[in-house]
């Protein structure tokens, strides 16, 4: 058990934990974290989950979409997540390709965030059907979390980062994915991208935890990228994104004083810097002494 900044109590969030809080009607909350620092402080902060996201792929690496990050950077992130995480239930993602081809190939590399990574849940996108290679990862002994609606990985088939579920036949399409996903027994369901509605009704009519991100209030839980939050995305959020933080204006800040500070000689000060025991001062002054004299 450890406390966090307001001396809570905490404890070690599980799956069974996320279950716990969707039949106490007690919020579930959800951050993206992509290294040590951030995962840190968010965990401190006692957020229930994080999420190394494949956002990262933007955020962290300046990809224009999420479909170019590789396994290998994700584990990268994940590991060093994993070093700041004690609490918070670590949940990674599975990039495009690593999960699409065969069954048995995304065992083995959900295997490898697991035992490389340090990840307790591997997150992938798609419903109904993802299920059976969902059942298959489970199956090895590693916990799923779920992710329907707008489904970035899936920008070229759903012509870009467009709202789900707003026709009669895409909610029904909704619902039998987060059907599908419950009955492969993933540990909660991430719906982003659709209409409030569409997503209280699948919390309501789903067992497993539903975690939104523009996806309304009804949700068991409310995830949000981090560098959303604090304005460090260089563009216009979206619609879903409130921001908690101007860590973009706070860093410039710092940067812009200490470039003046330098070209003003007044960093650093005399306060930074070490200094020679005086013993050793008297002896160098002696010895520059003596080789001014000499020159002489
Ligand atoms: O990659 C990510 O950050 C995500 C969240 C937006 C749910 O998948």
């Amino acid at each position: 058990m450890s406390l966090t900044p307001i001396g809570e109590p905490r404890h070690k969030i599980t799956s069974a934990t996320l279950h716990e809080k969707k039949r106490q009607h007690e919020p579930i909350t959800c951050l993206t974290a992509y290294d040590y620092a951030m995962a840190r402080l968010v965990d401190e902060a006692g957020i229930d989950m994080i999420l190394v996201g494949d956002s990262l792929a933007m955020t962290m690496l300046g990809y224009e979409n999420t479909l170019s990050v590789t396994v290998d950077e994700m584990l990268h992130h994940t590991r060093a997540a994993r070093r700041g995480v004690k609490n918070a239930l670590l949940v990674a993602d599975m990039p495009y390709g690593s999960y699409h081809v065969d069954a048995g190939e995304a065992v083995r590399n959900a295997a490898r965030f697991v035992k490389e990574g340090g990840a307790e849940v591997v997150k992938v996108e798609g419903g109904e059907k993802r299920a059976e290679m969902i059942r298959r990862i489970i199956d090895a002994e590693i916990p799923v979390a779920g992710h329907i609606g707008l489904t970035p990985q899936s920008i070229h088939m759903m012509g870009g980062y467009k709202v789900q579920g707003k026709t009669l036949s895409a909610i029904e399409q909704l619902m039998r994915d987060a059907q599908a996903l419950h009955r492969a027994g993933v540990a909660c369901i991430f719906l982003e991208g659709i209409p409030r509605e569409v997503a209280a009704m699948i919390t309501a009519e789903v067992e497993t935890p539903t975690i939104g991100i523009g996806a309304g209030p009804d949700c068991d839980g409310q995830v949000l990228v981090i560098h959303d939050i604090l304005n460090m995305t260089f563009g216009p959020a979206a619609k879903f994104v409130r921001r908690y933080g101007d860590a973009a204006a706070m860093i410039t800040n710092a940067v812009l004083e200490f470039k003046a500070d330098i070209g003003s000689r007044q960093f650093p000060a005399d306060a930074e810097s070490y200094h020679l025991p005086k013993e050793t001062q008297a002896a160098l002054a002696t010895v520059l002494q003596r080789k001014r004299a000499l020159r002489r």
